[in-house]
């Protein structure tokens, strides 16, 4: 692990505006600097660096951070990834945490793996490039197949001898143990002899999200029958087969600009496609999808497109990916390729512009993929027509997300001309029977999975009250340790009057939210919020950076993006004039703390009325209706406060 005091040192050494301005051109605009969205294609610049706060936000994406997320998010690298690139950017040498003996061997074997991987696929294309038979074989066969030498160059591709010992004999005389060729399969020993794996074989290098290598695909030369068509690595410390995509080193700066990934199920659909200039694509290496495999790609985008071949031989088998890819909560479509094509074929027949027409007008959702498909054995059928709904709304409760959910029953409604309800009941069939097969998991789970479909109103008080909190995160952050005067009403012997008293902005909302019991619905907000009220309680003031750096990383985007929603006016002119009027700052910064307090407040009692109007509506209990005209009597003071003019 890298040390504490080597992450500080990252932290006060990297300028945010220096990181960044290695992959965006920035221009100096005030006090801040803007630029070209790295993460969108835009014609004027809505990406914003502020040198003073050290953070970034992209408007167009809504994207934001400090350096490290930034590169987080443009490079997609892990935290420790990230850290590493600093450290190396700005010359800092990394500590390691005291790791046990074991955790040291295990450390630097598997470095071992990957630095005999990466010896032998700089051999390998070394072989193609530059020794004669290599070229002669290897290099004409890439060629006769229309990959061009940049393709070849980009994805590093190889060639193994027809010899048996000669990448083994090359290793071991550079000095890389056998034990790590044997490890990672580049060597194949037994007892009488060591050989090399990929002897006469093409190679495709198989690289981590982050570019190392992990190990190789091989394809023979030849239309033998007997040998496999490809030999690929074995499974070892690094290369775990499940876990990885051909292609995605490549694809996924694009994968994140495009926001959809394709997914094709060999190496040469992948080189192919790239080569005619779509680079958002990624191969299962012809498995069936693995869950960590869909994880991969969904930290780049929600959305994946599979790509079938023409001979639909394998479709029936690949719907199980695709309930794979909507219990992940992500968004499948799918496009099937004219019979005897592959990826790879089509789009070798077509010029860059016919292939993403293509794409775009081709790819179906997939429910009209399922049904269409299905619909052919179900037609004149009832008993398999019933059947098959039942198969698709499967399909539809594996949908993490309850209002998509509501959008695919209503979709699915439609193409098969069946009423909504009949699939809602269906669903709700479904959600009992797993229920009771999954008695195991919590009762919150369930509930959060209950298809309870009357959204509307209750999502947008769900908003008002998001809303609500995060307004009351921004004045904290923005103006928490500020000294204002409040007003409060009091009254003594029936005469109101007003009284003033000056607090900072922190102490008001604590203490208010406090007597009222108040808890963030939104977890990440109660994160921060508890925070805020540590650092209070410990007298310190409220510290921005702390939040801005916080090793929650949805904490840190959080805070800036509430930090630079006041920046957005820099970015234009006509913006930046409009706030140039005069306001007394601490009567605005009262007024708004107040008013957000009031808000919460209101609407916790529209909730609590609410709630015990269904307690009415159940019960016959009169005495809760007393209950309920207070409340709704505070509800009108509490409104009258807000409209109040100080
Ligand atoms: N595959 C494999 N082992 C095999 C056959 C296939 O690992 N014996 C994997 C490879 O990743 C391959 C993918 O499945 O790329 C798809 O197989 P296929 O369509 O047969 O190969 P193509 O990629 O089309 O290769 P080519 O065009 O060279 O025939
Ligand atoms: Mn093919």
């Amino acid at each position: 692990m890298i040390s504490r005091n080597t992450i500080d040192k990252v932290f006060e050494t990297a300028r945010v505006e220096e990181v960044i301005g290695d992959f965006v051109n920035l221009k100096k605009a005030g006090s801040n600097f803007k630029g070209l969205s790295p993460f969108s294609d835009e014609k004027s610049p809505s990406f914003m660096v502020s040198p003073v706060k050290q953070i970034w936000k992209d408007f167009s994406s809504g994207k934001g951070g400090n350096a490290i997320s930034f590169i987080m998010e443009h490079e997609h690298y892990s935290y420790p990834e990230a850290i590493r690139y600093l450290a190396k950017r700005y010359n800092i040498e990394i500590e390691e945490t005291e790791q046990s003996d074991e955790q040291k061997e295990q450390a630097s074997e598997r470095e071992s793996l990957y630095l005999v991987s990466e010896y032998a696929r700089d051999y390998f294309h070394d072989i193609l490039l530059n020794n004669p038979k290599g070229k002669a074989i290897g290099l004409s066969y890439f060629k006769e197949r229309g990959f061009t030498d940049e393709t070849i160059k980009k994805f590093e591709l190889g060639y193994g001898l027809d010899d048996w010992t000669a990448f083994t004999d090359a290793a071991t005389k550079k000095g890389y143990d056998l034990k790590y060729l044997e490890k990672t399969g580049l060597t194949i020993v037994n007892e009488t002899r060591k050989f090399d794996r990929f002897k006469s074989r093409v190679l495709f290098p198989i690289h981590s999200m982050s570019g190392r290598v992990l190990g190789f695909g091989g394809r023979i030369l030849t239309n033998e029958k007997k040998a496999a068509k490809y030999l690929n690595s074995p499974e070892s410390d690094i290369y775990h087969k499940s876990k990885v995509l051909y292609g995605i080193y490549h694809a996924k700066q694009s994968i994140a600009k495009e926001d959809n990934c394709f997914l094709v199920e060999g190496y040469t659909d992948v080189i192919s496609f790239s080569q005619n200039g779509i680079g958002n694509v990624v191969a299962s290496s012809g498995t069936a999808l693995t869950p960590d495999q869909i994880r991969l790609v969904r930290r780049l985008t929600p959305n994946i497109t599979i790509l079938f071949d023409g001979d639909a031989a394998g479709i029936r088998a690949s719907l199980r990916g695709i309930d794979l890819i909507l219990e992940q909560g992500m968004n499948v479509r799918v496009l099937m390729f004219p019979d005897g094509d592959d990826p790879d074929s089509f789009s070798k027949r077509v010029s860059t512009d016919e292939l993403k027409e293509y794409l775009a007008n081709n790819s179906q959702d997939f429910i009209n993929f399922k049904v269409s498909l299905l619909m052919e054995d179900a037609k004149n059928d009832p008993v398999k027509k019933a059947g098959l709904i039942r198969d698709i709304v499967i399909s539809i409760s594996k949908i993490p997300d309850r209002i998509q959910k509501e959008v695919y029953i209503q979709e699915c409604a439609r193409i098969m001309q069946i009423s909504e309800n009949v699939l809602f009941s269906e669903l709700a069939q479904i959600f009992k029977k797993e229920q009771r097969d999954a008695s195991k998991r919590s009762p919150q789970q369930m509930q959060a999975d209950a298809p309870v479909l009357e959204k509307t109103q209750a999502a947008e008080e769900v908003n008002e009250l998001l809303k609500y909190e995060r307004e009351v995160i921004k004045v904290l952050l923005l103006h928490g340790n500020m000294k204002v005067d409040f007003t409060e009403i009091i009254e003594e012997d029936n005469i109101k009057k007003k009284e003033i008293y000056n607090s900072s902005v922190a102490r008001e909302i604590y203490l208010n939210l406090q007597d009222d019991e108040v808890e963030f619905t939104n977890d990440l907000f109660q994160v921060v919020y508890f925070d805020i009220i540590n650092q209070l309680n410990q007298d310190k003031e409220i510290n921005i950076d702390a939040f801005v750096n916080h090793e929650n990383v949805d904490v840190a985007r959080l805070v800036t993006d509430i930090l630079m929603d006041a920046e957005e006016y820099g970015l234009s002119n006509w913006k930046r004039r409009e706030i140039h009027v005069k306001h007394n700052t601490e009567e605005i910064v009262s007024k708004a703390t107040t008013d957000v307090i009031f808000n919460l407040r209101r609407i916790l009692i529209k909730e609590k009325i609410e709630e015990l109007k269904t307690e009415i509506s159940k019960g016959e209990n009169i005495s809760i209706l007393d209950d309920v005209v207070d409340y709704t009597e505070l509800k009108t003071r509490i409104s009258q406060q807000l409209n109040r003019v100080i």
